[in-house]
């Protein structure tokens, strides 16, 4: 693939939150009705095998879409009908369809400040420049959307009525146990507050 944009940019969120926003398909068609609920709706979403340090899903395509762009031939039928989100713990995001990947590289800058880098590359090395502006302007329609909530999201953390709940079923949400999996195992078991931690 060529890599045709790249930007770098500061969103008002946790790192952890951002990570877990992109990696869950629950919200895609409440928070992404226009740019992705009609492509890759919520109720298709299904949940890949994670390892200790990555997870993903499957957003396929609704039966009937027409195809993305040029692709490689080696390419299967499923491979060609899904974006495949992913997740390399703890900094990175992707996003891949079968002509377009999208990365998110985070590099936290505090409990409520993200500094991101961006960037797309697509495997259609003919693709008119207007197609091209067009595919990034739909990525940065999508990442505008998800910082909004976001944003918000972090303000509304700070609420006293803000509560913790159950995680969707795994299709949904199961990318987040696999993330959770992975930082219980780098902080270690949880301190009660006043004891000190164990000197091993
Ligand atoms: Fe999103």
């Amino acid at each position: 693939m060529r890599h045709v944009f790249v930007t770098e940019e500061t969103w008002e969120a946790n790192w952890k939150c951002l990570l877990e926003n992109f990696m869950e398909g629950y919200h895609l068609s409440r928070v992404h009705p226009q740019t992705l609920g009609g492509r890759t709706p919520t109720q298709l979403c299904e949940k890949l095998p994670g390892g200790e340090t990555y997870t993903g899903y499957r957003a396929h395509y609704p039966e009937g879409a027409p195809l993305r762009g040029k692709c490689h031939a080696d390419l299967t039928d499923l491979e060609k009908s899904c974006s495949t989100l992913f997740s390399v713990f703890p900094a990175m995001v992707a996003s891949q369809a079968s002509d377009v990947l999208v990365y998110l590289l985070l590099q936290p800058e505090g409990a409520d400040r993200v500094r991101i880098r961006w960037g797309m590359a697509l495997y259609d090395s003919d693709m008119p420049a207007a197609e091209i502006r067009s595919r990034i302007e739909l990525w940065q329609a999508i990442n505008a959307e998800d910082r909004n909530k976001l944003a918000r999201l972090q303000t509304a953390l700070h609420s006293r009525h803000a509560v913790s709940g159950p995680l969707a079923p795994d299709d949904f949400e199961g990318t987040l146990r696999d993330f959770y999996g992975f930082l219980v195992k780098r902080l270690g078991p949880r301190q009660k507050p006043g004891t000190s931690p164990a000197k091993e």
